[in-house]
């Protein structure tokens, strides 16, 4: 009985909130941190992109513009209809989409592959992902060897302190946030993966509060041997 109702409410916040109010607010929400900064911090992430690339959670499609003329072809994917629908009128608005494969997919499982891809791009989606670990090791499995996995994550602050105003925040976080988490241990789950990190900064969202600031950027490969060539 309670379950159907946890089913029931769930059903209703995500007709609602959860998924359309956020998807057509997301880049009002977004654009004090963009201006101050943070689509400078999307460039830094992209800059070493190139070859074919796949973008995982693209949403609205703040990342687009920033893409070095290295990327040589372009993927991009998106679970929710809502968000899927901004995406595509984003790639419309920029001129791509000569350029960019749109699929409607979730990082958990995505249609493509093994070994397919030189780069893969995901930002901020560790923290809504149901299992952060499950989407790294398809971001593995995607990668060709010695591919990349370019990331700018928000996650739990370093300072306990703060950590702890995190966990007090996160159940409203979760509803505000489309089911995101403000305290997620990800640079630990990205160092338990089964890629390697091989450059991780850790940084803060411009202009964003205390308990949502605490931010990384990095790169990390996928190590695995080498594909045979006949
Ligand atoms: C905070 S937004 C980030 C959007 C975009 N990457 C950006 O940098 O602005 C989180 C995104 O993850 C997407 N998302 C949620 N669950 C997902 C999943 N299982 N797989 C892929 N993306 C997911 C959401 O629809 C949303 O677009």
């Amino acid at each position: 009985m309670a379950s159907k109702a946890l089913e029931v409410v769930r059903t209703v916040y995500n007709a609602t909130w959860g998924k359309y109010v956020f998807a057509g607010m997301y880049d009002r929400f977004l654009n004090k941190f963009e201006q101050a900064g943070l689509s400078e911090k999307r460039a830094e992430m992209l800059a070493p992109a190139h070859g074919r690339t796949l973008e995982l959670g693209a949403g609205t499609g703040l990342n687009l513009p920033h893409y070095p003329p290295a990327v040589t072809e372009m993927v991009i994917t998106e679970p929710y209809p809502p968000m899927v629908a901004k995406l595509a009128r984003k790639v419309g608005e920029l001129g791509l989409v000569q350029n960019v494969q749109l699929t409607v997919a979730p990082a958990e499982k995505v249609p493509f592959p093994d070994n397919s891809f030189d780069t893969v791009v995901a930002a901020m989606i560790l923290c809504t992902v149901k299992d952060p670990t499950v989407v790294l090791a398809e971001i593995e499995r995607v990668l060709k060897p010695g591919g990349q996995y370019l990331f700018l994550e928000h996650v739990r602050n370093p300072d306990p302190k703060i950590a702890r105003k995190q966990d007090f925040i996160q159940p409203g976080w979760f509803l505000f946030g489309n089911e995101c988490h403000c305290n997620r241990p990800t640079v630990e789950t990205l160092q338990a993966s089964g890629l390697k990190v091989e450059e991780l900064k850790r940084d803060k969202i411009p202009a964003a509060a205390q308990w949502i600031e605490a931010m990384i950027i990095g790169r990390a490969v996928a190590v695995k041997p080498a594909l045979a060539t006949v």
